[in-house]
């Protein structure tokens, strides 16, 4: 679907050729960032996914996902949960690693901060590959929490990631604005 607020985001997405390595195009979210009334237009669509999934808590995944989701747990009124790379949270956690291109990551979270009952939405700038969404999805439904939906800016189709997650989503919503 092309609407207003697709064209306001795309053209604010700056494409810079060969990095972090040569033959990669990467996404650069600063100039949306910068942008307030791109970065409150993608606030908005985001906490209307918030909203319509039904989801009481948003995930944000480090570190772009930090920045977009805390303000959609604020717009809808919802608590955010920090997903961070392996040893930066302070308390008891819950680990789940993941495979990379070469070698492998891995992303924590607080295990108190997600329990039986909630229903969490996941909130990212960039689904590639789907590596680190299905890692979180892993997270959330091991602290005994369920998947409301993923929901990010952009999605690079040709990675992949969509029919990657399918057995992790079990269903829920990925909506890619
Ligand atoms: C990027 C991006 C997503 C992830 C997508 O984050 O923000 O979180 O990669 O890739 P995938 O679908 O192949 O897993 P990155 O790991 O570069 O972390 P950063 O935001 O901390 O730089």
């Amino acid at each position: 679907e092309t609407t207003d607020i697709t064209e306001l985001l795309l053209s604010r997405i700056r494409d810079v050729a060969d990095y972090p390595e040569p033959g990669v195009m990467f996404k650069d979210i600063t100039p949306l960032l910068a942008d307030p009334a791109a970065f409150a237009a993608l606030t908005d669509a985001l906490a209307e996914v918030a909203r319509d999934t039904g989801a009481t808590k948003v995930v944000g995944l480090e570190a772009r996902g930090f920045i977009l989701g805390a303000p959609v747990a604020l717009r809808a009124g919802l608590g955010f949960i920090p997903v961070r790379k392996a040893g930066k949270l302070p308390g008891a956690t819950l680990s789940q690693s993941y495979d990379l291109e070469y070698g492998s990551a891995e992303i924590e979270v607080h295990a108190e901060d997600l329990s039986a009952g909630d229903q969490v939405l996941v909130v990212d700038d960039v689904l590639a590959t789907g590596g680190t969404a299905e890692a979180s999805l892993e997270l959330i439904r091991r602290a005994g929490a369920e998947v409301a939906g993923l929901a990010v800016l952009m999605e690079l189709g040709f990675l992949g990631g969509r029919a990657r997650l399918e057995p992790a989503l079990a269903g829920a919503p990925l909506r890619a604005l």
